[in-house]
């Protein structure tokens, strides 16, 4: 089972995904990760990427795809995988369908996350997630039992630099001129499916599952 998780920024890919690959056993391949754990090890695609995500812009194609590209090719996604925050682009969404062309896959569905514009702002000045294992908690609407320690491994909790009120409103913005563009181009392929992403947590959960269960295989 091949799916993507697309939404703006806060929409709960993050949140989401976690839930979603424990329960269908499944991978996470989140690209904002990815460039983070780069950005963590100091490599020279981390050291490229922060220069972009500083600002809140998109890190260029060719090394986003790359990067996500060598990531799907590990034997770990041979049964499928849950992407998070790629595609982002149409360059990008392009380059997946010949990805997976190459890797003998086929794309299941597209899961897209609706969050008005407002809530994203107070979801991401809110966020805070764990440095160790990456768990997402929010101060008031998913807080952890102590404020700056992770419930789940005890590690501690940090804000992202990109959550702050400048950076979240380029994001947004970027989301919009970049990323939403995304939206016609799965409904061209009957694999959009649209999700309400503005109720609580566990219900976006229970009705993604469902959705999920109703695709082909
Ligand atoms: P990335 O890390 O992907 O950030 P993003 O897309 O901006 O999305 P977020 O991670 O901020 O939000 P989310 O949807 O995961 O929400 P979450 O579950 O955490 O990318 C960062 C940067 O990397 C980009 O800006 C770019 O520079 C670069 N990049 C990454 N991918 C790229 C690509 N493909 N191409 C080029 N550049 C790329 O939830 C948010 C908060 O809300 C949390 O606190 C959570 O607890 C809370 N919450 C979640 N769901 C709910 C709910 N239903 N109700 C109440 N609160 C909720
Ligand atoms: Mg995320």
């Amino acid at each position: 089972m091949y799916l993507i998780l697309l939404g703006p920024p806060g929409s709960g890919k993050g949140t989401q995904a976690e839930r979603l690959c424990k329960e269908l056993n499944l991978p996470h391949v989140a690209s904002g990760d990815l460039f983070r754990d780069h950005l963590k090890r100091e490599t020279e695609l981390g050291v490229l990427a922060q220069n972009y995500m500083d600002k809140g812009h998109l890190v260029p194609d060719d090394v986003t795809i790359g990067m996500v590209k060598e990531r799907l090719s590990r034997s770990d996604c041979r049964g499928g995988t849950i992407l998070d925050g790629f595609p982002r682009t149409l360059a990008q969404a392009e380059a997946l369908d010949s990805i997976f062309q190459e890797l003998g896959q086929q794309l299941t569905g597209v899961l897209f996350i609706a969050v008005p514009d407002d809530v994203l702002i107070e979801r991401l000045s809110g966020r805070r997630i764990c440095r160790n294992c990456q768990t997402s908690f929010h101060i008031l609407f998913s807080p952890p039992r102590e404020l700056q320690t992770c419930d789940l491994c005890g590690g501690e909790l940090y804000q992202r630099d990109d959550d702050q009120p400048d950076t979240i409103r380029a994001r947004i913005k970027v989301y919009h001129k970049q990323t939403a563009p995304l939206i016609k181009y799965y409904q061209a392929t009957d694999l959009l499916h649209e999700v309400d992403g503005n109720i609580d947590i566990d219900r976006v959960t229970d009705t993604l599952i469902t959705v999920i269960g109703s695709l082909g295989p």
